[in-house]
């Protein structure tokens, strides 16, 4: 099934782009989404999108459907959002849990925290345990979580090294901003739908190419000379801007910038893609 990629993996001067099939052929999408998005750590919402104890929200990651929950103890959890019974899904709309999940086919109920708590009439009308029933056992699926910078990110197959061995040259060079993160919730969310191969939204923020054509609002202030790459091949790919300014409100008012930030970091911006597994990227 898959190509033959040599010609991609070439220095970046000499390298050529990923061929068609990567962008259209069903095939290579589902050998990429374990290969790329399972087996390492992918982004799939802020934690703000639950921002209260008991918070619910059901989102399906590329063909899976996952619960994000703010359990009992303050703690974000994603969870697998199908019943360990029948697997019903649990939770079709964002909701508050007041109690328990319940699922709403046989009334199965868990913890915020994923523990099954009670299973009526399992063992005949009347009678809520069943000797073949161990609770312990059927918890709901916990999905592998880190979160950073109130990012929720996710390793599906459960088997990458820790987020912070993967992403340990972006920990480091986002080291400055390491600082308590409020998300501005609603007022500071907006959703992006894309019918596209997910790879050329990506490979779109890597360049900064378009920029005078695409952007020129943007490019006036932050010109196509002004921006560099981060780039490890293999590991990670993005760019930044040398120059920085924030937007002014009718009345001059900007944002607060961080307190402490050295001159060269405050007044840079930085777009970077982390795309561990994926060493690839279109030659400029
Ligand atoms: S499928 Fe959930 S309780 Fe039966």
């Amino acid at each position: 099934m898959a190509n033959d990629l040599t010609a991609v993996r070439q220095p970046i001067e000499r390298a050529q782009g990923l061929p068609n099939e990567h962008y259209i052929d069903e095939g290579i999408f589902e050998e990429e989404k374990y290969a790329v998005l399972f087996a390492s750590w992918a982004g799939l919402a802020v934690a703000a999108d639950v921002p209260e104890i008991g918070d619910a929200k059901p989102i399906e990651f590329l063909g899976i459907p996952l619960l994000l929950v703010r359990d009992r103890e303050n703690k974000v959890r994603v969870f697998q959002n199908s019943c360990r019974h029948r697997g019903m899904i649990l939770v079709s709309e964002p909701k508050k849990i007041e109690g328990a999940i319940r699922c709403p086919y046989h009334s199965w109920c868990y913890s915020t925290a994923g523990k099954l708590v009670s299973t009526p009439h399992v063992g005949g009308p009347g009678h809520n345990t069943h000797e073949a029933i161990n609770k312990d056992d059927l918890g709901l699926t916990e999905v592998r979580s880190h979160i950073w910078f109130d990012t929720v990110f996710i390793n599906v197959d459960g088997a990458a090294d820790p987020f912070e061995v993967v992403h340990a040259d972006l920990l480091a060079r986002w080291k400055e901003f390491d600082k308590p993160m409020y998300h501005g919730g609603t007022e500071s969310h907006f959703d992006l739908n894309l019918t596209t191969n997910w790879k050329l939204a990506i490979e779109n923020y890597c360049e900064s190419y378009h920029l005078p054509w695409v952007h020129p609002g943007l490019n006036s202030y932050s010109r196509l000379e002004d921006h560099y790459n981060i780039q490890e091949q293999g590991k990670y790919s993005g760019q930044g801007t040398l120059v920085y300014q924030q937007l002014k409100g009718p009345d001059d008012t900007v944002f607060p910038d961080f307190e402490g930030l050295s001159e060269q970091v405050g007044y840079r911006g930085r777009v970077h893609r982390h795309l561990s597994k994926c060493p690839t990227r279109r030659a400029a």
